[in-house]
């Protein structure tokens, strides 16, 4: 149980250590080796605003937050937290919280405007400084290639249902390797390819805003395809960057004991993990989702499995939640009666613990990053200060679930906070804030909230405290 006190307000840049790391002699920091990744993470659609400005093209989330209706509070990531003009600012608020890695995205049509021909070379420029400013301050950089951000332009030729724009991808993956890769810690292709296809393609409350499942699974395996095909070319290259892949995960319950709840959890397991896990890992897709697909499983062309299957040097696991799944509810965190963040998330800390166990246990897996967790709050700067004792907790406790995982044997590398800064919350637009600096969007002033203190004081205790490497064999070193 974490409670910030008033140390914090007191003397805020010494938040108490003894109150942070709770009782019983053994910090939780000291249950990480010292050589743990302890990062934080944005995306550029999220943060970099600039979105018309030396040269970048539109995406197709910049046309889906001209859709009336589309985006919550109707806003869009036009501004967004002017990042792409405040780098330096940022690498130093980085810096300051004592974070050794930063996980960000580039955005494919700042770089190569219509994802297709021509490269943008003052868009390579502001991830040249972003990167180069990273590594100047002992910050490993960890790059994602596509998190949501498609050019438009190969939206209006079909887009990820389009296999043409697998290709698309390859290319800009090698060139993005090419140049960033020996400075770089990690590539991964795509962060949460069931976030794209079923809320971008068949729920349609993402970008690109359609409403088809044939069209949403053809889309799901063309990112997958996408992923193999460009880690098979980076290879080519000789590009000797870990590469991988970022996958949202959250065990899923059933709503109750009754056979057709059940059964209906073990098809949502299929279509949201098994789906992306066994093509990855193991060169197939689930019998019984495809069973269950029916008509609307996707088009798969001779050697596209093997294809997908590529070595992985990492996975990603971005996880927030459980998802409670039956005949009688959609499948979607609980809500009622249930400790929940501002996204209506519930709070499940063992969810992390009981999936690392269960993806162990089922897959081959290659060293794990969690590369999101974090948690929405209704966050309010007064005096200068955000107390946002329910964040602090929210890490204390999935953190703890992390530890528990690798004292369990699980090989996990790092833990990324989602996020840096308050954000463009993607359909809720600027009404959600996950960020551990408060951005005040008209002045952009960045003011971090007691989580920031909290994990600055966290990664100090982390660089000395634990042990060199794990005695159980899990985690880093292994
Ligand atoms: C994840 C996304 C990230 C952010 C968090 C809250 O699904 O990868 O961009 O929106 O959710």
């Amino acid at each position: 149980m974490i409670a910030m006190n008033a140390d914090m307000r007191t003397n805020p840049d010494e938040p108490s250590i003894a109150t942070a790391f709770g009782a019983g002699g053994v910090t939780l920091a000291e249950r990480f080796p010292r050589n743990f990744v302890w990062g934080v993470a944005t995306s550029a659609y999220q943060v970099e605003g600039a979105a018309h400005e030396d040269g970048r093209g539109d995406s197709i989330w910049d046309e889906f937050c001209r859709r009336p209706g589309a985006i919550k509070d109707g806003s869009s990531g036009e501004h967004a937290c002017d990042h792409y003009h405040r780098v330096d600012e940022d690498i130093g608020l980085i810096a300051n919280l004592g974070a050794n890695a930063y996980r960000f995205s580039v955005a494919w049509p700042r770089v190569q405007p219509l994802g297709a021909g021509e490269w943008n070379e003052r868009g390579f420029d502001f991830y040249d400084r972003l990167v180069d400013g990273l590594l100047e301050r002992g910050i490993a950089p960890f790059l994602t290639l596509y998190h949501w951000d498609l050019p438009q332009a190969l939206q209006e030729s079909g887009g990820w249902m389009h296999r043409d724009t697998v290709g698309r991808f390859v290319d800009y993956a090698a060139e993005v390797a090419r140049r960033f890769g020996s400075r770089v810690a990690s590539i991964a292709t795509h962060n949460e390819p069931w976030v794209v296809a079923i809320l971008g393609h068949e729920v349609g409350i993402f970008a690109p805003g359609l409403k088809s499942q044939r069209v949403a699974m053809q889309v799901a395996h063309h990112l997958l395809l996408s992923h193999g095909l460009s880690l098979q070319a980076v290879r080519a290259q000789r590009c000797t960057t870990p590469l991988g892949i970022v996958l949202n995960q959250a065990p899923i319950h059933a709503a109750s004991d009754a056979p057709e709840d059940v059964a209906r959890a073990r098809l949502d397991d299929g279509l949201t993990i098994r789906w992306y896990m066994d093509a990855l890992l193991r060169g197939s897709y689930p019998e019984d989702v495809l069973e269950f697909l029916g008509e609307d499983a996707p088009q798969v062309a001779p050697g596209d499995m093997a294809a997908i299957r590529q070595p992985l040097d990492f996975l990603g696991v971005n996880y927030y939640s459980r998802n409670v799944s039956g005949t009688g509810t959609s499948l979607g965190p609980v809500e009622s009666g249930k400790e929940v963040t501002d996204m209506g998330w519930e709070v499940y800390p063992g969810g992390l613990t009981e999936l690392l166990l269960r993806l162990d246990a089922d897959y081959r897996l290659p060293p794990l990053y969690i590369t999101e967790n974090g948690a929405a709050y209704r966050d309010r700067l007064v005096d200068g200060r955000v107390a946002d004792a329910d964040r602090v907790r929210y890490l204390h406790r999935h953190i703890a679930a992390l530890a528990d995982a690798l004292e369990a044997g699980v090989d996990v590398r790092g833990y990324f906070v989602w996020s840096l800064l308050d954000n463009f919350e993607w359909a809720d637009g600027y009404s959600k804030r996950f960020g551990l600096f408060f951005v005040d969007y008209p002045t952009q002033r960045r003011t971090p909230k007691d989580s920031a203190l909290w994990y600055r004081a966290f990664c100090a205790r982390a660089r000395t405290a634990g042990p060199r490497r794990l005695a159980s064999g899990g985690g880093a070193g292994r």
